[in-house]
């Protein structure tokens, strides 16, 4: 029993084909010509984090110094954001049976020296909706660990390609980008790596 990944992981390399990949980029590339990537701040501190972001969906996850929120609206723009293209839907709709489609689709770009802390998604009132995530571009080293900060953690490497689904236990469990392999990947002409991230929000 020791350090095993937490009931509901699911880790599937190679999910999506390097045409399918591209796609999503350029599908990535469409949406933020209406909702640019944006610099979020941390609650409380306003420190810029080094991952820039953009949604699609209904309802955008926005990190700026007031606090975290589920917003119809882009911080910036005042504009909705574009909706979740239906490959995206499809991935969903293949991977979970949850009955309701996710609301939320938060893109993150992370560049070069981009990390992102161990932290547990609580956002959101449909607490118990399985996640799902879509990795594209450089190779990242993802961490996850159990339900309490201090637990075990277990890493390995993601590809551009692979979808990880976080049901049940593991939806609740820390987890964290340690690093980004730069210029592992020539998916992103600008480099670094996206991450799609589709959440049932409420
Ligand atoms: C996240 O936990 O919000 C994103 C994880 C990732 O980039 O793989
Ligand atoms: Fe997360």
């Amino acid at each position: 029993m020791k350090n095993q990944l937490p009931q509901g992981f699911r880790y599937l390399p190679g999910y999506f084909s390097r045409q399918q990949q591209e796609e999503l980029v350029e599908l990535v590339r469409a949406g933020i010509k209406t909702a640019p990537f944006y610099q979020p701040r941390m609650p409380k501190t306003g420190q810029p984090t080094s991952v820039i972001m953009s949604n699609f969906g209904e309802l955008g996850w926005v990190s700026e110094k007031s606090g975290y929120r589920y917003d119809p609206l882009h911080p910036k723009t005042a504009e909705h954001w574009p909706k979740i293209p239906q490959e995206l839907l499809d991935l969903w709709g293949d991977v979970t049976s949850w009955p309701q489609n996710p609301q939320s689709c938060l893109i993150n770009w992370y560049r070069e020296g981009s990390r992102l802390g161990l932290h547990i998604d609580a956002s959101e009132q449909a607490k118990d909706a399985p996640i799902v995530s879509v990795s594209l571009g450089d190779q990242a080293l993802y961490r996850i660990g159990g339900l309490h900060r201090n637990d075990p953690t277990r890493s390995f490497k993601l590809s551009s390609g692979d979808v990880l689904v976080l049901a049940d236990t593991a939806r609740h469990c820390y987890h964290g980008v340690d690093r980004i392999y730069d210029g592992t990947s020539t998916l992103i002409p600008k480099g670094g790596r996206i991450n799609l991230t589709l959440r049932v929000v409420r």
